[in-house]
Parts: structure tokens; sequence; C-alpha cells
């Protein structure tokens, strides 16, 4: 009989050239580096009941692991802007849902997948920090120090990546693969 685990396990490239990606880190090894960004977020957070504010959709798997790692009181809410092309500045990025919790007060935690340019986390971290928030920290599950423009921290970061494009564990490429449980990269011909 077949086993659709293990089919699932064994798919080591998925796509059509030249869009093929190639598996690139297991979620055995995602989860280890979520569990250790956890671990640290559970101790600086335990007692604050921080608001989780995920940035759609990208980060949706890796909001769902975290915040079962951290594992403390919280409140989860979610917000979505805009996409936007190579060289669109951060103030062009447009709000889509607004996050529906008052942030007045609150520790919030915005959690993002990957941190690419940086312009989306430059604009988040300004309209939060309009609503009189007690303090606004970022946390991403991936992070490409040689793509980042801004030179505004990330508190927290799972992983570091080549400048490469990646699909999976959240990540897609034109809507596709964003369910796989493994992380992808282009496959270079
Ligand atoms: C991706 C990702 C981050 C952002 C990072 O989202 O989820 O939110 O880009 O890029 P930056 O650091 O260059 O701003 P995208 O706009 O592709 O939307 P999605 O989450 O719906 O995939």
């Amino acid at each position: 009989m077949v086993n659709e685990e293990s089919l699932l396990n064994s798919t080591e490239i998925v796509g059509e050239p030249p869009y093929q990606f190639v598996k690139y880190l297991d979620r055995s090894v995602i989860r280890e580096h979520v569990r250790a960004l956890a671990a640290r977020m559970a101790n600086d957070f335990r007692d604050k009941n921080p608001v989780f504010v995920g940035v759609l959709r990208g980060c949706f798997v890796f909001m769902a692991d975290l915040v079962r790692e951290v594992n403390i009181p919280c409140e989860i809410d979610f917000i979505k802007i805009s996409s936007y092309g190579n060289g669109m500045r951060a103030g062009r990025i447009e709000m889509k849902k607004e996050v529906g919790v008052d942030l007045r007060d609150r520790h919030v935690i915005l959690v993002d997948d990957i941190v690419d340019t940086g312009n989306s986390w430059d604009f988040l971290r300004n309209h939060l920090l309009e609503k009189r928030p007690a303090s606004v920290t970022m946390a991403s599950m991936f992070r490409k120090p040689e793509a980042i423009q801004s030179n505004i921290p990330v508190d927290y970061v799972g992983m570091d990546l080549p400048n490469e494009f990646v699909v999976g564990y959240g990540l897609d490429h034109a809507g596709q693969w964003r369910q796989l449980p493994d992380l992808y990269i282009l496959k270079n011909e």
C-alpha cells in the first residue's frame, strides 16, 4: 500500500522549468529553529500578554507553528498590505486589511514569513506605532541579509537565507507552493 506521507517526504523537486524548485531545508530543520526562537520569545513576553499580528498571506504557516510553540497568554490578529514590484518605495504600499484588536499600550509582535528588502517591515512598523502600542517587535522565520535595504533590525529571526527565490512553508511563486511543508529554492539551470 502506498504511504502518502513518505511520498510527500520524497518530493525533492517541484514545478517545471524555468520555475523548478529544489528542496533546500527540511521541515525538521525549520522546526528546530522555530523552537529556539519561540523559547526566547516565551521568556521575553511571558507576563506581557502580547498581540501577535501576522502579515498575510505568507505568515500563516509560521504563525501557526510559532504561537503554539511560544504558548503563553496572548492574542492573535492579522494584517494585510499590498504586494509591490521591485523598486517600489515603502511609502507606496497600501493597507488591505487593518488589525481588529485595539493595540494601544499593548506589546505587539509582528510575524512574517520572510524579510526580503525590509520595506514591508518599515511600513508596518510605522503604521503600528501610530496606534500607540507599548512596543512593536518583529519576528520573521527567514531573512535575506543580502537583500535588505532597511536599517531597522529584525528582533527575532529564525534563519538567514541566500538571496535566491524560495517557496514553501507559506512562501509562494505566482500563488503556488505555499502548502509545502519544507522550503524549496529556485533551481539554477
Ligand atoms: C512577502 C513576504 C513579506 C514581504 C517581504 O509578501 O510575506 O510580507 O514579501 O518583502 P520585503 O521585505 O521586500 O518587503 P508578499 O508581498 O509577497 O505577499 P504574500 O505574503 O501574500 O505572499
